[in-house]
C-alpha cells in the first residue's frame, strides 16, 4: 500500500523508542498494559462512537495483536467442544479454522444479497461479517441485523461481529453497526488496523460484553500478557494527531479509483461474463463468471498466472467447495489503475484463449 502516511506513523514510533512506560501504581500498570494503553483505547472509542455508531465504555475495549487474535480469544472464552457456532457460507477462513480447533461444530447458513440468512437453529455463537460479507462482499440489510439480534437474544447466543474493512465504503451512507442496534449486550465487536494501515501492524481491539470482560483480560494474558506497547503509543499519537483520519479519507479516495478502475475493465470485457457483486464497500470484489465450469476456471487462473496476473478462486471458502459458483476475488487496494487495467487486459487475453 504506496503512499500510506509511513513517516508520520515513523515519527510517532520513534519518538516512543526510549521512553519507558511509567505508572504510578503496579496494579494500574498491569491492568493498562493487558488491556491496551489507555490513550489508544479511548482514540478507539472515539472513533468508534464517530464512525461505527459503536457507543461503549472504553474498559470494554481489549487491544489484540491483529483481529486474528480477537477471534482466538473469543472462541477460548465462548466455546467448549461440541458447541454450535453459526458461519456464514461461504466464509473467512481464519474465523472458521479457529472454531473447528476448538472443537465446535460448524452450522453453515447462507449468504445472499442482503448477507446471511437468519439462522433457524440454536447455537451458542454466530459469526458474520456484516459491513462487508467475506468473501460475497454483501452487506448484512437491517432487517437481517434485527433479526439476528433477536435469534441471538432468543438462544441465549453471542453474535461476533467482524467489522474488518469498514472504513472502505464508496457508495451511500455506512449502516450502524449491530453493536450499536443492539439492546441486550451480546455483541463482540471485532476491528483491525490491518486494512486501514497496513498489515505488519498487528494490532486490532475487541468490544467486549461486560459481562464477559473478566474472562477476556484473563484469556488476554494467558495468550500473551498483552500486545506491542510501543507500536499501541505510536498509533495512539497517530490518532491523537489527525492522522488515521486522513488517512482514512486518503486511502478511500484512491481505493475508490482502484475499484473503479477494476469495474469499468470488467465490464468492457466482450459479452460481460464477469458478474460483479459487493463493491460498494472494502477492499476486493466477487465476479462470478458466467458460463464457465469449475474446471474451465481453473484453467483460467492458471492461464491467468501465465500471463503474471493473480486471481483466486471462491471454492475454498464454501464448507462444500462442490457447492461453490465458478467465482473469483480481486483484490484491488494494492493496485494503481493503470496496472489493473494492464492486468485485465492480460486475464481476458487468457479468457479467449479457454
Ligand atoms: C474477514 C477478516 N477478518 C479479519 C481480518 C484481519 O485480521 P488481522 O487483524 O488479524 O490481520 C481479515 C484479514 O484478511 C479478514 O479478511
Amino acid at each position: 500500500m504506496t503512499r500510506l502516511p509511513v513517516t508520520s506513523f515513523r515519527r510517532a514510533h520513534g519518538s516512543f523508542s526510549f521512553r519507558p512506560c511509567r505508572s504510578t501504581s503496579p496494579t494500574r500498570k498491569v491492568r493498562n498494559i493487558r488491556e491496551g494503553w489507555l490513550p489508544l483505547r479511548r482514540g478507539i472509542q472515539a472513533h468508534l462512537a464517530r464512525s461505527r455508531g459503536v457507543h461503549c465504555d472504553v474498559a470494554q475495549i481489549l487491544i489484540v495483536s491483529g483481529s486474528q487474535q480477537g477471534l482466538d480469544l473469543s472462541a477460548r472464552v465462548l466455546l467448549d467442544p461440541g458447541d454450535t457456532v453459526v458461519t456464514e457460507d461461504p466464509q473467512y477462513l481464519g474465523a472458521r479454522e479457529v472454531f473447528r480447533s476448538l472443537g465446535a461444530e460448524l452450522q453453515p447458513v447462507p449468504v445472499d444479497d442482503e448477507g446471511m440468512l437468519t439462522p433457524g437453529v440454536p447455537a451458542r455463537l454466530a459469526y458474520v461479517t456484516p459491513s462487508h460479507q467475506f468473501p460475497t462482499g454483501a452487506v448484512l440489510s437491517l432487517r437481517r441485523r434485527l433479526a439476528l439480534l433477536a435469534w441471538a437474544d432468543r438462544h441465549d447466543a453471542y453474535v461476533i461481529e467482524d467489522d474488518y474493512d469498514s472504513e472502505f465504503r464508496y457508495d451511500g451512507a455506512p449502516l450502524r453497526a449491530i453493536h450499536g442496534l443492539q439492546v441486550s449486550d451480546r455483541v463482540v465487536y471485532l476491528g483491525t488496523f490491518a486494512k486501514v494501515l497496513f498489515p505488519s501492524i498487528r494490532l486490532g481491539y475487541v468490544v467486549v460484553p461486560h459481562a464477559l470482560l473478566p474472562a477476556y483480560r484473563g484469556a488476554k494474558w494467558l495468550s500473551d500478557r498483552h500486545s506491542a506497547t510501543l507500536e499501541q503509543r505510536a498509533l495512539a499519537a497517530f490518532i491523537e494527531g489527525g492522522h488515521f483520519e486522513r488517512t482514512v479519507r486518503m486511502s478511500r479516495t484512491r481505493y475508490g479509483e482502484r475499484r473503479d478502475a477494476l469495474l469499468r475493465g470488467l465490464a468492457q470485457v466482450p459479452g460481460r461474463p464477469f458478474e460483479v457483486s459487493g463493491a460498494a464497500t472494502g477492499l476486493h470484489a466477487l465476479a462470478r463468471v458466467s458460463g464457465l465450469s469449475r474446471g474451465d476456471l481453473e484453467r483460467l487462473i492458471g492461464l491467468a498466472a501465465d500471463r503474471g496476473v493473480g486471481v483466486y478462486p471462491a471454492e475454498p471458502y464454501y464448507l462444500n467447495p462442490a457447492e461453490a459458483p465458478a467465482a473469483l476475488l480481486f483484490g484491488f487496494a494494492t493496485i494503481a489503475p493503470d496496472a489493473i487495467r494492464e492486468g485485465l487486459a492480460l486475464l481476458h487475453e487468457a479468457y479467449r484463449r479457454l
